[in-house]
Parts: structure tokens; C-alpha cells; sequence
């Protein structure tokens, strides 16, 4: 399969991970979320505030589908891409399995102190905003682990780890061949 999914929590690097596969691979990069501000004229503060996180979770899955759709007859089967998933995208069991076709799919794994370390002052996530961040947290990371582990074909911890680090590693999971 020629393109590479990245997923994880909030703050665990897949954009900047994402962006630097791409280029080292030779691969398009797109985002998610940045497809769906696209799509809707508004930043996904103002969906989440407006229309609320359910409608949310459904543009996640109409994008979804559009991309596989277009990828199961693309105008140039050589044109791969990386894909950065918003964090919450793989808790629909239909997403999960979307993913999966979509192409490999890598877990960038981090703890709750390094997303507490990395978004810290962040206002971009609605889910994020407020008192009790750690617990907050502290509680998605419990609820998402098991499900970010079965959309997955491989785990990475990216606790402590540079972009470069993460690449050297995505690196060999993607030349493996394995899934
Ligand atoms: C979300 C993660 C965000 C974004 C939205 C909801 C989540 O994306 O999709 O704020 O539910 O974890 P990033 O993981 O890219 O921050």
C-alpha cells in the first residue's frame, strides 16, 4: 500500500512527523483537519462551537470515505501521500477500518505528560480548553489507547523522541513492507 497513515493523541507529533515523512519519502502530505477547515470555510474551534462535536465526528467520516473512494481508482497509482488523522478519527469503529484500507497505518504513542508538555497554552482544541486539562487528559488517553492500538499496524512511543528520531523508525516499519 502507498500511503501512510499517521494517528495518536493530541500533541503527539503526527503533523510535524507526517510533514517530515512525506519529504523524506517522496510522498504528498495532508492533514485531516486541515482538509476539513478546507471543505467548510471555518476552523474546527468554530465547528465544534457552532455545530457541535457530532458533526464534527460526521465530516471526519465523509472525508474518510471520499479518500478511499478516490483511492481505490487513482488518476496516477504511483501518487501516495501521508495522512496525519485528527485524534479523535479513529474512535468510530467504520473510521477504523477506513484507515486500514486507506493505506499502513502508524500510532505515534505519548503519554499524558507529554501532550500536557506539548499543548500547553495551545487554544486550537476544543477538547482541550479549560480547568482540568491533566484529568481531561488523563481520561481520553485511557478511553482512546485500546482503540488508536486496533486501527493500528504498528506502535510507535514517541515520548522523549525527535521528529528525526520517529522518521528513522517510520522509516523501517514502511520499507518492511510489513503491515
Ligand atoms: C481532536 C483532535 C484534533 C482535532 C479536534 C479533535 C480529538 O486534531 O481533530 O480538535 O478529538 O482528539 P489533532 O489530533 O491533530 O490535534
Amino acid at each position: 500500500m502507498k500511503n501512510l497513515i499517521l494517528t495518536g493523541f493530541m500533541g503527539a507529533g503526527k503533523t510535524s512527523v507526517g510533514k517530515a515523512c512525506a519529504r523524506a519519502f517522496g510522498l504528498r502530505f495532508c492533514d485531516t483537519d486541515q482538509m476539513i477547515e478546507a471543505h467548510e470555510g471555518r476552523a474546527i474551534t468554530e465547528i465544534f462551537s457552532n455545530q457541535g462535536e457530532e458533526a464534527f465526528r460526521r465530516m471526519e467520516t465523509e472525508l474518510l470515505r471520499r479518500l478511499t473512494d478516490a483511492a481505490s481508482c487513482p488518476s496516477d497509482p504511483e501518487d501516495g501521500f501521508v495522512l496525519s488523522v485528527g485524534g479523535g478519527l479513529p474512535m468510530r469503529a467504520e473510521n477504523r477500518q477506513l484507515l486500514k484500507q486507506l493505506g499502513r497505518v502508524v500510532w505515534l504513542e505519548v503519554s499524558a505528560d507529554t501532550v500536557l508538555a506539548r499543548l500547553k497554552g495551545d487554544a486550537t482544541r476544543p477538547l482541550l480548553q479549560g480547568r482540568d486539562v491533566r484529568e481531561r487528559v488523563e481520561d481520553l488517553l485511557s478511553q482512546r489507547n485500546a482503540l488508536y492500538g486496533e486501527a493500528a499496524h504498528t506502535a510507535i512511543c514517541a515520548d522523549g523522541k525527535t521528529v528525526e528520531e520517529l522518521v528513522s523508525e517510520i522509516r523501517l516499519f514502511w520499507h518492511s513492507g510489513k503491515k
